[in-house]
């Protein structure tokens, strides 16, 4: 059984034809997928969408990017939420210095707070970083007891010492439809050094869909694409990739029970 970690059904390019999309990725063999929420009221549809359909969990989060707008009021919205049965982590959360920099302190202040959520709902997170990789190491560092109940990098671009000191820190790496792109040479270096039981697979749908579908609408039904990706990149077989990711994940989000 093939798991999608990370995508956004509740997309505008998706949601319209959900039941579409479902029976095409369970067609594809993907039993397991996490729809990840942004801000509070995402994550309210999230949580919908996952009662809606067997196999469909859901995380609650506030993304950085999300977090410009947001307030104390709705970190106690993410609360409730992450307390449904098929909440399985708290995410999408972290920094994200790329589009704006202009509130990078109210980005760590609800990284931290997130991670605190979290940790006391005894949940793992769900990790957005991207051009802030300094500032995320030094949080997650600051914040190890707090990783007790772990978590995954989404859409892994950092560098392979990072890597080892997130593994370090107990997260897993996962990978999605960048890794199977032409410029992604130092992505696939670090997905040939990740050890087996730290991998996990996701396609961000419906963003990023994975080579030969690049610039297409993604849907969770493109994971084998990346599950052969990583096969050739590691030399173990696709079936290999699929068990183990398959372990890792019932492993990291305890909550998923199939
Ligand atoms: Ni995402």
């Amino acid at each position: 059984m093939f798991v999608d970690s990370h995508c956004h059904l509740d997309d505008e390019k998706l949601k319209g034809d959900l039941d579409n999309v479902v029976a095409e990725f369970k067609a594809a063999g993907v039993g397991i997928v996490i729809d990840i929420g942004c801000d509070a009221n995402t994550s309210e549809i999230v949580k919908t969408q996952a009662e809606n359909y067997d196999g469909v969990y859901f995380a609650a989060g506030i993304h950085p990017m999300d977090v410009k707008d947001a307030a104390n009021s709705d970190l106690d919205r993410i609360k409730e939420l992450a307390k449904h049965p098929k909440c399985v982590a708290v995410g999408e959360i972290g920094l994200d210095y790329y589009w704006d920099t202009t509130f990078k302190e109210k980005q760590k202040e609800f990284f931290v707070k997130q991670i605190d959520l979290a940790y006391n709902l005894n949940l793992p997170i769900n990790i957005h970083i991207r051009d802030a990789m300094g500032d995320a190491v030094e949080i997650l560092k600051a914040n190890a007891d707090k990783l007790k109940f772990g978590g995954v990098m989404h859409c892994y671009s950092g560098s392979a010492e990072t890597a080892k000191e997130l593994i370090k820190l107990g997260l897993y790496i996962s990978f999605g439809g960048t890794l199977t792109f032409k410029n992604a040479r130092k992505t696939q270096e670090v997905a040939k050094l990740v050890p087996i039981d730290r991998i996990l697979t996701e396609t961000d749908s419906p963003y990023l869909a994975p080579e030969p579908k690049r610039g297409t609408v993604n849907s969770p039904k493109n994971i084998p694409l990346v599950v052969k990706k990583l096969s050739e990149l590691r030399g173990e077989s696709p079936q290999e990739i699929e068990t183990a990711v398959y372990n890792n994940t019932l492993k990291l989000f305890k909550k998923i029970n199939v």
